[in-house]
């Protein structure tokens, strides 16, 4: 079976890390979103918290399988069968940082390889810190993230800038 992962922190997921797994569905048997928790910046929603949004988002998109992992990438990828890592480029400013991990993943494991979609140019500048700023600041998620993931920014921010009561 030619299984890929999709890894990433998802802090939230986008329509548009949406768009490229779709996209990634239709060139691989199996995808595998994966998400991490060791991501080297400190995040909004816990682990837990991404890994259950992620789920019931990608709930209905056939041949998708959601998990959460806790290693180096590849050791992961080796450990769920995928050769394949697929990572999304948005604009020039992600090539650097994208290169440098996929690179960095390769000497690290030979046998997987990184392949780059590019996401519908409505998704080029979306990004999960930008769609956490527009919800913090009021503005609407429409176009942005589904549904679910508006409402559980919402309560998770009703929790975060609640006063601290003395
Ligand atoms: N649509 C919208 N946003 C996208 C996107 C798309 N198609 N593709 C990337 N992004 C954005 C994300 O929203 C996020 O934005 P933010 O920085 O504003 O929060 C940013 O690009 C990157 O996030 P994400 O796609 O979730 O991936 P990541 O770069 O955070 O993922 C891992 C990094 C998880 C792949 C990396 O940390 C990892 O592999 N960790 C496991 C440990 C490991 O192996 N480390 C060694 C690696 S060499």
């Amino acid at each position: 079976m030619r299984r890929a992962i999709y890894p990433g922190t998802f802090d939230p997921i986008t329509n548009g890390h949406l768009d490229i797994l779709r996209k990634a569905t239709g060139i691989f048997e199996e995808v595998v979103l994966a998400v991490a928790n060791v991501t080297g910046k400190s995040t909004f929603f816990s682990f837990d918290e991404r890994v259950d949004i992620c789920r019931r988002c990608c709930e209905g998109i056939p041949n998708v399988r959601v998990e959460g992992f806790d290693s180096l990438v590849v050791d992961f990828a080796r450990k769920i069968g995928a050769v394949t890592m697929i990572r999304g480029l948005r604009a020039v400013s992600d090539f650097e940082y994208e290169l440098q991990l996929a690179l960095m993943n390769r000497m690290l494991d030979r046998g997987l390889e990184t392949i780059f979609l590019v996401p519908d140019h409505n998704y080029l500048y979306l990004s999960s810190s930008m769609v956490r700023q527009i919800v913090r600041l009021g503005g609407s998620l429409d176009d942005f993230v589904p549904k679910l993931v508006e409402e559980r920014l919402h309560k998770q921010f009703q929790v975060v800038d609640k006063p601290v009561s003395v």
